[in-house]
């Protein structure tokens, strides 16, 4: 039996991970357990920022691995305490709360505007309003406020007060938002459902709604976060900024970590054991998320994400000349979503197989949509040889 085979034997059967294996990664590539290279335009679901086996990440983790892994709670400790002041200098937020997952990072978030809400406006204050087609994670919380009903149904009744929108609608948000709103959740580029970016005239009226309403902004940015669309998070291009930012995905390059950020009047609310988590502020995933900002959050790697954003982008466009297979490529920076023409509706998956095959991994959203988060640390070869290696998928897909 091959070790692949042994996954569906011994793990429960939720994921249907590809055929292939990892041996080992560097940089933007990644060679499997039969020693084939593959250019990575997938990162691991938009984690690996740095790609793989970066040396200064590995020391990071190395150096504080020889010191102490685990202390919770109990103790606060250097790493935590320098991250968070790290994306305090770097964010509008005040203060961080540090989980390991997005889904943590968004379960706090939606805990924290309900609680802020109903110790400063009363138990009546805590509906959140949230969009059709979100992604926020898999508690039964940010299951319930995405708004996808294949994550949600089957797990008993869901949870109260969540209401659901069209995305990017101004005139029905105004419709719906209430003095008993707490919160609007929103993705600034809706990730998982399509790359589908928010616009900013609705960001910036969801922004004008929550002031008049005393409702929180919540920005979902695990995916667009970290210099993935050209700017360390989203919403310093969109020039819109939230009350709440959840961090997770690539803040870790790797690491599990999630982060929830605020201002120190709305963490307030976040009392002595109001909130916690064993491994939230884990030395290890901090250390390596430090390195992971140090590294990201300069000029020098906003230039790079732009030039190699341009590069995929304009390769892209050209194939797609040649081929006609999207109706769309849209996303900003290295978060892109090719979306397929009709004649090719459904079959992003089997595109996304036929690369694999060639040399190239990336990533799908949704059965229409065909998704590129490569590490940000991306070379202009590596984007020509995948470019080259999709070109060779696309031939076969086309004649199939
Ligand atoms: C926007 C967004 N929020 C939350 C999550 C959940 O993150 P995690 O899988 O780390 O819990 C994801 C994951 O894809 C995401 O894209």
């Amino acid at each position: 039996m091959s070790k692949r085979e042994l996954h569906d034997q011994y793990l429960f059967p939720n994921y249907a991970p590809m055929q292939i294996m990892p041996s080992h990664g560097k940089g933007a590539r990644l060679w499997d357990t039969d020693g084939r290279e593959y250019i990575d335009f997938a990162a691991g679901i938009a984690v690996s920022s740095l790609g793989h086996a970066h040396p200064a990440l590995i020391d990071a983790l190395y150096q504080q691995s020889k010191k102490y892994w685990h202390v919770s709670n109990l103790m606060t400790n250097e790493p935590a305490i320098l991250l968070a002041k790290a994306l305090v200098e770097a964010t509008f937020a005040e203060r961080v709360f540090f989980s390991n997952s997005g889904a943590e990072a968004n379960e706090a978030a939606l805990k924290l505007a309900r609680r802020y809400a109903h110790d400063n406006f009363g138990p009546e204050k805590f509906e959140i309003i949230a969009f059709e087609d979100g992604f926020h994670g898999r508690t039964l919380f940010t299951v319930s406020v995405g708004g996808q009903a294949k994550y949600s149904d089957g797990f008993g009744p869901a949870l109260e007060g969540i209401t659901h929108l069209p995305f990017n609608d101004i005139a029905v948000l105004e419709a719906a938002i209430s003095e008993k709103t707490c919160a609007i959740m929103v993705e600034p580029i809706q990730g998982e459902s399509g790359v589908v970016p928010a616009n900013v005239e609705f960001l910036k009226r969801a922004r004008e709604l929550c002031d008049q309403h005393n409702a929180l902004l919540i920005f979902d940015e695990v995916q667009t976060g970290v210099m993935r669309t050209g700017e360390l998070y989203a919403y310093i291009g969109l020039g819109v900024e939230p009350d709440i930012l959840t961090s997770a995905k690539g803040l870790g390059g790797g690491m599990p970590i999630g982060a929830t950020l605020s201002s120190q009047k709305i963490a307030q609310a976040f009392g002595v054991g109001v909130h916690g988590s064993t491994f939230g502020g884990n030395p290890l995933a901090c250390a390596v998320a430090n390195k992971v900002l140090e590294l990201v959050n300069t000029p020098q790697m906003k230039v790079q994400v732009q030039a190699r954003a341009m590069q995929l982008q304009g390769g892209l466009e050209s194939l797609n000349n040649e081929f006609s297979l999207f109706a769309e490529i849209r996303g900003e920076g290295l978060l892109l979503g090719c979306v397929l023409s009709p004649e090719f509706a459904g079959r992003s998956r089997e595109l996304l197989n036929l690369m694999m095959d060639q040399g190239v991994l990336a990533l799908v959203a949704g059965d229409n949509v065909l998704r590129m988060a490569p590490p940000l640390v991306l070379e202009e070869q590596d984007v020509n040889e995948g470019l080259a290696a999709m070109t060779a998928a696309v031939k076969i897909f086309m004649a199939g």
